[in-house]
């Protein structure tokens, strides 16, 4: 099945890398203090390379909701409200037990459904909630002067850098246990095989 057109892996390429660089620099500017010069990258490495990469994720990102907007891909991202709860419960119910007994994957991939339940339910809260909200934090950052000065009495500028560290934590752990839960597939690499070569390929076949 061909489910990962070139746009979507070239996309995904990208994003994952500049997530990276992201990480790296954010971490090393989080912890640069007087006891610790120059953590990591140092600070005004990881400033500049975080800038620059935080330019290109904002432009990747346009990408992906204009490729999104436009294809076919988009009907994999909408949720729809009935047994929402009870596929979200089968699916945990299937990480949390099934998968260890071997049972069947209760939502195979199909052409109609690319995603399980709670991989459609993360991509989009990354994809259109995460995402934009880093990207608007990280824009108030990056321009003070247009920054709200003061809401209810706290600095806008720090509300805006709080709200850019958190959404930045939630997607790197959205990251990690996205990589872990890519290697649930038949086998431990079917589904990265798929993101390399476009195909998804059942095992079971
Ligand atoms: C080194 C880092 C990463 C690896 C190895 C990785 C791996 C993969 C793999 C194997 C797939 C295909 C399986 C599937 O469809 O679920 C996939 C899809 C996807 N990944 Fe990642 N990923 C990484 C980083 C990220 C990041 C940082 C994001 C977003 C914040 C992200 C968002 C997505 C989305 C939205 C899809 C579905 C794309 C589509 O087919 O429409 N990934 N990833």
């Amino acid at each position: 099945m061909y489910l990962y057109p070139k746009w979507i892996r070239l996309w995904h390429l990208f994003n994952a890398l500049l997530f990276i660089v992201l990480i790296i620099t954010g971490i090393s500017m989080q912890y640069t203090g007087r006891h610790n010069p120059s953590y990591m990258v140092g600070f005004a490495k990881a400033v500049k390379w975080h800038n620059f990469a935080a330019l290109l994720l904002t432009g990747n990102y346009i990408f992906f909701i204009l490729g999104n907007s436009f294809t076919k891909n988009k009907r994999y991202y909408k949720i729809k409200k009935e047994n929402f709860w009870s596929d979200l419960f089968k699916q945990l119910k299937y990480y949390s037990f099934g998968m260890f007994k071997e049972e069947a994957h209760p939502f195979p991939v199909t052409m109609e459904r690319k995603f399980n339940p709670l991989q459609k339910l993360t991509y989009v809260m990354a994809m259109y909630i995460g995402i934009p909200l880093l990207i608007i934090s990280g824009i108030g950052l990056l321009f003070p002067e247009i920054t709200i000065n003061r809401v209810f009495g706290v600095s806008g500028l720090v509300l805006t850098d709080i709200l850019h560290i958190t959404m930045g934590f939630l997607l790197s752990i959205f990251m990690i246990v996205h990589i872990y839960t890519c290697t649930l597939g038949d086998k431990p690499l079917s589904l990265f095989r798929g993101m390399i070569t476009g195909f998804h390929v059942s095992e079971h076949d």
